[in-house]
């Protein structure tokens, strides 16, 4: 594929801002700057640079990102930042989407990707992909409100009682709750039918991707396995 094509299609602009990009000799390939725009290179395996940082080619982005607290997961924020100020740009250029979204003030795995197909698949409530989240109540958690919330809540505006597939006890106010469905607000909705009240919420998995334990908050790494 042509460099400019190539940079733009990993989102560092349009043609003519690639091109001008190229030209200025800010672009190298393996090492070497190339200042020919229209120059050729296989995409499997290449690994170009940008004013000194280097980037693998990709076909499609997959991230995991570990979301802090106080920022939006939209494009348009209302009351916070968005998640999106801390991505590199050209990821959000090319179309980087978080896979569902987070409360404001919910932390922890957040994936991204430009892949229409993995969101669909990951978000679809037919697909039943568990999320894992450490839930910090308010109160003590009692047996009895984790056997409520395995068994089944009934939310507003939910035509059938919503059910934990996975609930333990970690300490007194702290339980890991596995849930299916990703409808607005649902631990905390849940975790209030129960009788408690969510005081800080992070997400450890989603399928079977982990937040990786040395990912620092706001930061963000490739995919393993993708
Ligand atoms: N459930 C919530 O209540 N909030 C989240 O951010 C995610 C799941």
């Amino acid at each position: 594929m042509e460099l400019e094509r190539l940079l733009r299609a990993q989102g560092f602009g349009s043609r003519p801002e690639c091109r001008a990009l190229v030209r200025s000799g800010r672009v190298a390939i393996d090492g070497a700057t190339c200042d020919d725009p229209y120059r050729e290179f296989a995409l499997e395996g290449l690994r170009f640079s940008v004013d000194g940082v280097v980037w693998p080619w990709r076909k499609f982005v997959y991230l995991a990102f570990n979301k802090p607290p106080s920022y939006e997961c939209s494009h348009k924020p209302k009351h916070h930042p968005s998640i999106y100020s801390l991505l590199p740009r050209h990821f959000v250029t090319r179309g980087v989407q978080a896979v569902g979204r987070l409360d404001e003030d919910t932390t922890g795995l957040l994936l991204l990707t430009d892949d229409g197909q993995f969101i669909h698949q990951t978000t679809s409530p037919k697909k039943n992909v568990p999320k894992v989240y450490e839930v910090t109540a308010k109160h003590p958690v009692s047996g009895a409100q984790i056997a409520v919330l395995l068994a089944g809540v009934q939310l507003n505006d939910e035509p059938a009682p919503v059910a934990a597939v996975g609930c333990e006890r970690v300490s007194e106010r702290l339980i890991r709750l596995t849930v299916t469905e990703g409808k607005y607000h649902l631990v905390k909705r849940m975790v209030a039918a129960a009788g408690n009240r969510v005081e800080a919420l992070h997400r450890v998995s989603v399928g079977g991707f982990i937040l990786p334990a040395d990912l620092p908050q706001a930061g963000w790494d490739w995919l393993e396995g993708m």
